[in-house]
This record gives structure tokens, sequence and C-alpha cells, in this order.
């Protein structure tokens, strides 16, 4: 018992480090083209269009993870509002938020702390185990037989029409995280874009990406000739951000201790509620969420949004992607509409430890509900240290103690896809996760180290042998247990 609240103590010391405050204004003088030259010329009217298609993917699961789905379903608001018809957006989320026994409001979902209910009328096309990567992918294809479970909704498009996607979640180097084993790998995803495309189903497509390292998911893969425009939360290295967490400025009501949401993903969200996006450009609204991102271009905590892919498309009004909420109709000053503080954020990757310090601290005195607590923080420990120690030494056994770290953080230039050969990361990743357990959430953060190991031509063999030496046992918690499958 001892041990265990002395870690909660150091714990402590580590969360106050990251719960800095830090509040910025918004440039004030970002002005519309339409304040400066009148009326702005429309691209086209409704007709002019073809179809508005939606896909919105919340890819974790867990009451901690509560923000990624609130991210979801206020996205769908937006689409809502937008005049998108249900038939024609699509949700992929694992739905155990709402009704989950810690969830204070039964029911409601909120992503800002003062905010309304995001989930009523959330179609719930693809819920639970149904979240998974071969779903997404047939959904997106358009390919009903393939799909399987779920409503059967699929992007049914034709060469006229917009495609907008909005993932939000855990990542790491070259990887998006599902609910479902195994996660999202960028190349199936790049190849899955280019079948789309050659399928002449689409005219444009926008994906907006939330996730750690999520400019990795595009860096070196996305083709400039696809009609394809993304822009992401974070550059290829970096880690995003979730906001509106506990013990922060804004903190979500006293009653939640999780966070409510993520940074990129509500300043976009933010935006678009209360802009007439007939008039606002996907370059504009890129700029106003690098803005608030980098927590007014400090960047001491926040990230670097990224643009990729086909660049011009950014000049269309955000509008032919997912409508605009009539009642917006007279809003032109960005300056007048925009939230002028950016929130204090936590590390995408550390709001686990907070949601779960913050429940162990919030449960009773000597309940049992606090010792399930202190298991759970308890085991999210052991697992982060067992991971950490496992990569550490397995590229000390690879390449030396001094080079291994080398190694280890290597990061390829500009314009270089994380790994060429990706069969071979997938490999690795199961040899790893064989003898050493899941990687799980948390573990995403070593798959560039697992990258490097190929882009070094270490072969499997080698891989197994020291993966098998480095790990004597997998750690009995939840987290590095295979009973999911492996993760690849
Ligand atoms: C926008 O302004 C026009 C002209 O003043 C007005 O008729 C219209 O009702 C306004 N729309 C909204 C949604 O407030």
């Amino acid at each position: 018992m001892e041990r265990r609240s002395s870690i909660c103590v150091s714990l402590l010391s580590v969360l106050s480090f990251l719960l800095l405050p830090a509040s910025a204004r918004l440039d004030p003088v970002l002005r519309l083209p339409s304040e400066i030259s009148g009326r702005r010329l429309e691209a086209g009217g409704d007709d002019s269009v073809g179809t508005r298609w939606a896909i919105l993917i919340a890819g974790s699961s867990g009451y901690g993870n509560y923000r990624h789905q609130a991210d979801i379903c206020h996205a769908y608001q937006i689409m809502k509002n937008g005049g998108l018809k249900d038939e024609n957006i699509i949700v992929f989320m694992y739905d155990d938020i709402a009704y989950n026994e810690e969830n204070p409001r039964q029911g409601i979902i909120i992503n800002r702390p003062d905010g309304g209910d995001v989930y009523a009328g959330v179609p719930k096309d693809y819920v639970g185990d149904n979240v998974n990567v071969d779903n997404f992918f047939a959904v997106l294809l358009g390919d009903k037989k393939s799909v399987s479970g779920g409503s059967g909704k699929v992007v049914d498009s034709g060469p006229d029409d917009h495609i907008f996607i909005f993932y939000s979640d855990h990542g790491g180097p070259g990887v998006l995280g599902m609910p479902t084993y195994p996660y999202l790998y960028a190349d199936d995803f790049i190849s899955v874009l280019k079948k789309k495309h050659a399928s002449n189903s689409y005219k444009k497509l926008v994906i907006y990406l939330e996730a750690c390292e999520s400019g990795s998911i595009f860096e070196g893969l996305l083709p400039e000739d696809i009609s394809i425009y993304a822009t992401t939360a974070s550059n290829a290295v970096e880690s995003s951000w979730g906001t509106y967490c506990p013990g922060e400025s804004p903190s979500p009501p006293s009653e939640y201790w999780t966070c409510l949401g993520d940074l990129y993903s509500i300043s976009w969200m933010e935006d678009s509620d209360i802009h007439n996006l007939r008039t606002e450009t996907l370059r504009q609204q890129y700029k106003l969420v690098k803005t608030r991102t980098s927590v007014d271009e400090t960047y001491n905590q926040g990230s670097h949004v990224m643009q990729y892919g086909e660049l011009g498309i950014n000049e269309e009004n955000v509008f032919l992607y997912i409508g605009s909420n009539p009642t917006n109709e007279n809003s032109t000053f960005i300056e007048d509409n925009s939230l002028p503080f950016s929130p204090s954020v936590v590390n995408q990757r550390d709001a686990d430890l907070v949601y779960y310090w913050h429940k162990f601290r919030n449960s009773p005195e000597g309940s049992s509900k606090k010792l399930d607590a202190q298991k759970e923080l308890f085991d999210i420990m052991t697992h982060r240290m067992h991971v950490d120690k496992s990569i550490n030494l397995i590229g000390k056994l690879l390449f030396g103690s001094k080079k291994g770290i080398e190694v280890l953080t290597a990061v390829r230039q500009t314009g270089q896809p994380l790994v060429d050969d990706w069969a071979c990361l997938k490999s690795m990743v199961r040899t790893f996760e064989t003898h050493c357990g899941s990687l799980s959430q948390y573990g995403m953060k070593h798959m560039r180290f697992i990258a490097n190991i190929c882009n070094a031509g270490i072969s499997k063999e080698t891989m197994t042998k020291v993966s098998a030496e480095v790990c004597s046992q997998i750690p009995s918690t939840p987290w590095s247990s295979l009973h999911r499958g492996f993760s690849a």
C-alpha cells in the first residue's frame, strides 16, 4: 500500500508539471475576404457540389478517452446543422461513454465545459467491435458486401461528390488507434485512398486528423494529385493534446474527471459552430486552428497543425464539404466570434494518467471504488514502465548501449515516410508483442523505434531472439494482455 501511494505522489509531481496554465489571445486582425471586398462569390450552390458525405471516427474506447467520442458526436452535430443528411453521415464510435457508469450525466456527452449535449441524435452506424479497420475501409470504398455488422451504411458516392473524413484518437508514428485490434496503419490507409480515387467516386476529399504524430500518416505518403487535402493535429514527431481536462483552465464541471475534448478538434469545431462556412475557406480555418493549437504560436504546449496532399484545395470554402449552419449566415468577422483564449492542455498520451489520478483522488476513502482506481493507476504505470524498459533494452541489445538510443529516436528527413517496408514494421510489432505483450495505446509511441529496426535491416530472427531475451514474462495487466489480439 505504502509503495503504491508513493507512485501516486511522484505521479502527482509529473502531473503538476503537465498542468501548467497556458492562455493566449488569438491574433485579432484575421479577417475574412467578405469583410475586405464585399460579398464573396460562392463556389457554386448546393446543386453543383454533388452529394456531401462524411465519415466520423472515434478510434478509442473507455471512459478515460471520453474526449474522442465527444469530438465525434460534436462533429456530427456540425454536419447535421450544416445540412448534411443522416444517410450521408457515417459514424464510427464505440458508444461506451453516454451510459458509462462513470458518466455523471447519464445519456449526455459534452465537448466543452459549458457545452450542451452533443450525443442526441447521433446515428449508431458502427459501434462496439464493429468499429474496426476493415469496416472503415469498406465504408469509404462504398463496398457494402465487405461490411460486417453495423447499419451497413457506406459512402456510395459518385464523381461529383465531396467527402469529409474526421478521425480522433491516440496514434503513433505511422499508426492510428482503433478500439478493436488491429490498428490502422498509414500505408493501408493511403492504398485505400488511392483505390477510392481510381474508382472515380469523388470530386474532392478532405481529411481532418487528430492523433499523436498524425503528420506521419501522410508525410511522404499522400500523393498531391488525387484531389485529397488533409490537415493533421500534429507534425510527424510530436504529441497532440487533450483539453478541457480536470485541474486545468477552463476545467470541466467538477463531477467530471476526464478530459472533454482535444485541442485541434475543438478548435476546428468551435470555429465551425459559429462561422458562415459559405465564406470561410479551408485555408482560413487551417490558419485559425493552427494558431489556437500552437497555444498562440508558442509551442510551449500544443502542436504544429500541418497540411498535406493537394494544397490548392484549401482555397475552397469549408461549406463545400460540411455545409454551413444557416443561423451563422451573417457571421463574417473571425475576431468577433472565435474563442479568444487557448485553453490549457494535456499531452494526449498523459491524459489517461490525469483521468486515473482524478478518479483515484475523487473516490471515497476506504471504498472498493478507491481500491479499484488504485489498481488501475498501478496497472497503467506498470504497463508503461514495462514497455519503455523493454524497448530500451531491445535497442541496446541490437545496436549497443550508445547507438541504441540514437536508433530509437532517429527521425528520417522531412518528406520521407516513416518506413519503406510496412510489412516489416507490422511483422516486427507482432514479434515484439508475442514476447513482451501488447504495445497498446501507450506503446504506439514506440512505433518509430520499431520502424527504425526495419530501416536498419535487422532480420526477424534477430528481433525474435532479442525480444525473447528481454521479456521473460508479460505483466498481468489488462494493458499488456494479448487477449484482444495483436495491434498489427
Ligand atoms: C441576416 O441578415 C439579414 C439582413 O439583415 C436578415 O434578414 C436575416 O434574418 C439575418 N439572418 C440571421 C440568421 O440572423
